[in-house]
C-alpha cells in the first residue's frame, strides 16, 4: 500500500475507533441504559476514554523511536485531538449535568476540592495544545511548537492526579495509568540522555550509538 493510502487509512481507523466510546454512550443514552446515575456513569466514562486517548497519543513517539514505525507519527495528533473531545465532554457534563451552570459552585469545587482543581489544570493545559493542533499553527509556532507540545505530559501527569485523588478506596486503575506515565517519561528521559550523548561524540560515533551498532 503507498505510504498516502496508508496513513488515510489508519486515521480513519484511529478516528473511528476514538469514536466508538462515544457512540455507546449515546446508544445506552437512546436505550436508557446508564444505570442508576447517568450523569456519574458519563462522567467516568468520558473522563476514562480522556485518559487513555491522552496516555496513547503520548506514547507514539517513544514507538516511532524504539520500533523505527514512522507509520505510527501522524496518529499523535489524531489520539490527542480525541482526548481532548472526551476532556470537553468530560467538562461540560460536570458544568452542565451535574452543576447546572452554578458559577459559584463552580468556582469553589475548583479552588478548594484539590481533585477538581488537578482536573481544571489538566483540562487548561490541553486547551493551548487543541488550538494549535492545526498545520497552519505548527507552520506559525516553527520551533516554539515543541516545548508548547511537552505540555501534554503535564495535562497527563495532572490528569492522573486527578484521578489518584478522586478514588476514595480501590487506587488500582489510577496507579495503572500512573505506572504506564512513568515509563513514558522515562523513556522520554533515556531519548534525551541519548541525544544529549551523541552531540558530545563525533558524527560518526554518534551515528552508530544511536543506530544501536
Ligand atoms: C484532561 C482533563 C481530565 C481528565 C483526563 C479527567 C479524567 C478523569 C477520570 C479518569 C475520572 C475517573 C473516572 C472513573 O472513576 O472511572 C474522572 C472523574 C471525575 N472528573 Fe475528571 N478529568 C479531567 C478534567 C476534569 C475537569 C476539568 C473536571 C471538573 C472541573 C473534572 C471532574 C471530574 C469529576 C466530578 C469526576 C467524578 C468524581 C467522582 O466520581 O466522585 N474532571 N476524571
Amino acid at each position: 500500500m503507498n505510504p498516502t493510502r496508508r496513513n488515510r487509512s489508519l486515521q480513519i481507523f484511529a478516528m473511528t475507533a476514538g469514536a466508538l466510546p462515544a457512540a455507546w454512550l449515546i446508544v445506552l443514552a437512546l436505550t436508557d441504559d446508564l444505570g442508576a446515575n447517568p450523569v456519574e456513569r458519563v462522567t467516568h466514562v468520558t473522563g476514562d476514554w480522556a485518559l487513555r486517548f491522552l496516555l496513547l497519543s503520548l506514547s507514539v513517539t517513544p514507538l516511532r523511536r524504539l520500533f523505527g514505525w514512522r507509520w505510527v507519527a501522524p496518529l499523535r495528533r489524531t489520539l490527542g485531538l480525541t482526548a481532548f473531545g472526551y476532556a470537553c465532554s468530560h467538562f461540560l457534563t460536570y458544568l452542565v449535568l451535574d452543576h447546572f451552570f452554578d458559577w459559584r459552585l463552580i468556582v469553589e469545587d475548583v479552588l478548594e476540592r484539590r481533585y477538581v482543581t488537578a482536573g481544571f489544570s489538566a483540562f487548561l493545559c490541553l486547551v493551548p495544545l487543541a488550538a494549535t493542533s492545526t498545520r497552519a499553527m505548527i507552520r506559525r509556532l516553527g520551533r516554539r511548537w515543541i516545548p508548547l507540545h511537552r505540555l501534554a505530559y503535564l495535562a497527563a501527569a495532572l490528569a492522573v492526579i486527578h484521578f489518584l485523588w478522586l478514588v476514595k478506596s480501590d487506587l488500582r486503575e489510577p496507579l495503572v495509568y500512573a505506572a504506564a506515565l512513568t515509563l513514558l517519561l522515562g523513556l522520554r528521559f533515556g531519548f534525551w540522555l541519548a541525544r544529549s550523548r551523541s552531540r558530545k561524540l563525533s558524527p560518526k560515533e554518534a551515528k552508530s550509538q544511536l543506530s544501536g551498532v
